[in-house]
């Protein structure tokens, strides 16, 4: 474990509070560890960095970390959310402007890539970016220079440039919408961030922090999730990631009922069409195909329930099967004991 990043989670930790210790952030995995490798290797070099995976797997969290680690720690760290801002105005808000560069001009403005001088420039989505302001960045990325809409010449400036997306850059550039060049410039050094399902032994460690850090934030006293439950949580394959799983605990806390964590881990209907498969290895199709089942029978379970507003006994009969079995099915399928626990579960989940 490098002294570097240790030293780095925490003084974040300390400044801004929100940063979980280092145990958390990289858990236990092999892909995590080999993450943290990476970053400790690239904290002295002032290299373009793109952080790359799927929404909610920490992306924002490490583009932080690789600023703290940077030569540049005390310089500022300037995010940039490429899809909140409008195409129209990413262009001065990036690069800024001059008097009477356009209607409404009245004064110059300096953009984020400006402020991010002697510091890092976190460009979130990068994939949004449009082909004129891609050649803007090229340009910046090759020769750190930079002009405002509206001036006669180019500025320079210093500045580390971390980007991070969700797709696949390599699509959109096979699509004509991402430029080759700019890709190649701006991954020198390239973090992959892993979904949740694919480190699943770090699911306890994250759970144990969330719990920890709500019960503290809501002052709530929330017991550790049962055994069970926690099983549950292993198996389940979270396609919002850590942040799912942030919300779901967030829930817990605050509603003290492992019910509401049942009621949310229900797979979506594409879940059972497409089940998470790791072609590297052999495929069990028995397995796939059993957990498909259950999913599926937890579905329409749900569904029966609800038609006949929670009443079992209905429900097993409309469903062909004993009273027993049903009671057995729904514990089974980790579903809200009654109507009054589901819809106390329903009432949070939309409050949230
Ligand atoms: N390793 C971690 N430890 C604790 N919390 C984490 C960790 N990774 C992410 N989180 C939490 O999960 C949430 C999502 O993380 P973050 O915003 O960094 O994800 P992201 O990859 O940037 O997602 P998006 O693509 O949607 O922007 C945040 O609330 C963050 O605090
Ligand atoms: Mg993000």
């Amino acid at each position: 474990m490098s002294s570097a990043v240790t030293n780095s989670v925490s003084s974040l930790v300390q400044s801004l509070g929100e940063i979980p210790p280092e145990a958390v952030v990289f858990g236990y995995s092999e892909a995590m560890q080999a993450l943290r490798d990476r970053l400790a290797k690239i904290a002295a070099a002032n290299v373009p960095v793109l952080i790359h995976g799927e929404s909610g797997t920490g992306k924002d969290i490490i583009a932080r970390l690789v600023h703290s680690l940077s030569p540049w720690k005390s310089g500022p760290f300037v995010k940039v959310n490429c899809p909140a801002i409008p195409g129209t105005l990413l262009e001065s808000e990036l690069f800024g402007y001059e008097r009477g560069a356009f209607t409404g001009a009245y004064g110059s403005k300096p953009g984020r890539v400006e402020m991010a001088h002697r510091g890092s420039l976190f460009l979130d989505e990068i994939s949004e970016l449009d082909m004129p302001l891609q050649s803007k960045l090229l340009q910046l990325l090759q020769d750190g220079q930079f002009c405002r809409i509206g001036a006669q010449a180019d500025k320079k400036v210093e500045v580390r440039i971390v980007c991070a997306t969700n797709r696949r850059l390599e699509d959109e550039i096979e699509n004509g919408t991402f430029r080759q060049d700019l890709f190649y410039r701006i991954n020198v050094v390239n973090l992959y961030m892993p979904p949740l399902r694919e480190r699943r032994g770090d699911i306890a460690t994250l759970v144990e922090y969330f719990l920890e850090h709500y019960n503290r934030k809501y002052n709530c006293k929330a017991r550790p999730v049962t055994p069970e439950l926690m099983e549950v949580l292993q198996k389940y394959h979270w396609p919002g990631n850590i942040r799912e799983l942030e919300n779901l605990i967030k829930r817990y806390v605050i509603l003290g009922t492992e019910d509401v964590i049942s009621a949310d881990l229900q797979p979506r209907d594409s879940d059972l069409l497409s089940p998470d498969i790791n072609f590297d290895g052999p495929i069990s199709l028995k397995k796939l195909t059993r957990q498909a089942t259950r999913a599926l029978e937890r579905k329409i379970i749900l569904k029966v329930l609800h038609n006949h507003h929670w009443n079992r006994k209905q429900a097993a009969r409309t469903l062909n099967i004993s009273y027993r079995a049903l009671l057995y099915k729904i514990r089974d399928a980790g579903l809200p004991p009654n109507r009054a626990k589901k819809e106390a579960a329903k009432t949070q989940v939309a409050a949230d």
